[in-house]
């Protein structure tokens, strides 16, 4: 039995197929390879000693799909595969929708197919949209300003009505914050193509040089110093959520909603601040407008993950700082390897 790991070559599955790895799971991977690179799994086999299957297969390729399943005998899935960027959901709505839903669907419809109904999903707190307060637990009121956001609020309500169309399967819809940092052994981590949208890899980039400085966005809300608070989670601590959820699966037939974040708020600029200080670094910056769309603060309630899970999070925002750095500071190109031209 092995738990198939959709979008294990990504920055999060990566990481959740170490520690499958390490904790004693037999794993398959499946990825399309289309925000990530073949050599992250060479990475996993590296930091593990193990080997394991690895199919470059799109979740829409239903019968290749069905083939990887008639191959191997699952007992779980982790469904990690989905395009992410918020600004690119906007512009190729269509694109998101297709691919995020329908290969959810697909994912699911062989599952079913094959007996093989735990499912561990990777939802988001941008299914809380504006939330009215802060700190945010399970039971708030959902929405989504954007395709992305309305992808992982419809795939969630597809799984729910899967359930009560059949109260065999078992679902975790996991609730991501805002996941940084990377492996302490900087041999895995995010590799954004192109610009970052997101605040970590760009301060890295900074950082290291290939950006001249990071645009803050905002500094006129209404937080302690008027940039925009979020719950930062290092993703060692999320992926070692989904092993909990796994357990919890193992002995709960139903659908659960778990946050996963620290319970803590952190700005922008408590952000670059630690990651300045701990690996004397210092960030360039300047404020600018607001990012439209983004809110002020987020941060969750994880009481639920710890009460029913047994998980919380333990790595502080100087590991984060600090393993994220490495990360970059080892592979200043990515899993892209520079080609050394011999004159
Ligand atoms: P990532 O882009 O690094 O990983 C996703 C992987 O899925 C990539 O390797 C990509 O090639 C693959 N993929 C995409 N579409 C596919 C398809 N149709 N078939 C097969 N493979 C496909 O992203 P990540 O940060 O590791 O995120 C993993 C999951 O967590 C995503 O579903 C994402 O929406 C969700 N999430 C991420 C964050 C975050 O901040 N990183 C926050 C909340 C939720
Ligand atoms: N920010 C900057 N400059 C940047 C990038 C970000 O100031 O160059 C700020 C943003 O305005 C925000 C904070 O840093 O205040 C965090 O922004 P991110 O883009 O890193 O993360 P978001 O909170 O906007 O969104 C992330 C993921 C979403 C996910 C959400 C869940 O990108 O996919 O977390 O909370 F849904």
């Amino acid at each position: 039995m092995s738990i198939l790991v959709t979008g294990g070559a990504g920055y999060i599955g990566s990481h959740a197929a170490v520690e499958l790895l390490k904790t004693g799971y037999d794993i398959v991977i499946v990825d399309n390879l289309s925000n990530s690179n073949f050599e992250s799994i060479n990475r996993v086999k590296e930091l593990t000693g193990k080997e394991f299957p690895f199919y470059k297969c799109d979740l829409l390729d239903r019968d290749e799909l069905n083939t990887i399943f008639e191959n191997h005998n699952f007992e779980a899935v982790m469904h990690f595969a989905g395009l992410k960027a918020v600004g690119e959901s906007v512009e190729i709505p269509l694109m998101y929708y297709h691919n995020n839903i329908t290969g959810t669907i697909n994912l699911c419809d062989l599952m079913a197919k094959h007996d093989v109904k735990k499912l561990v999903f990777s939802s988001s707190a941008t299914v809380y949209g504006h939330p009215d307060s802060v700190p945010i637990d399970e039971s708030f009121p959902l929405s989504a300003t954007n395709p992305y956001g309305r992808t992982k609020l419809m795939i969630e309500d597809i799984l729910r009505d899967l359930y009560i169309s059949d109260s065999t399967w078992r679902i975790a819809l996991l609730r991501y914050f805002n996941p940084i940092g990377a492996h302490e052994s900087g041999r895995i981590g995010e590799n954004p193509n192109g610009i970052p949208n997101n605040l970590m890899p760009y301060i890295t980039q900074v950082a290291i040089g290939k950006r001249e400085k990071l645009s803050v966005f905002g500094n006129d809300y209404e937080t302690h110093d008027g940039t925009g608070v979020r719950d930062f989670i290092h993703v060692i601590d999320l992926v070692k959520g989904h092993l909990k959820a796994l357990k919890f699966l193992d002995k709960n037939k139903g659908i659960e909603t778990f946050n996963l974040g620290t319970g803590t708020g952190y700005s922008v600029m408590d952000l670059i601040n630690a990651f300045s200080t701990i690996n004397s670094k210092a960030i360039p910056y300047q404020f600018v407008d607001r990012r439209p769309g983004d809110i002020a603060i987020c941060y969750a309630n994880p009481t639920k993950a710890e009460k029913v899970l047994g998980w919380r999070a333990e790595k502080d925002l100087n590991e984060m700082c600090k393993d994220s750095w490495k990360w970059q500071t080892d592979n200043p190109n990515g899993y892209e390897q520079k080609v050394l031209v011999q004159s």
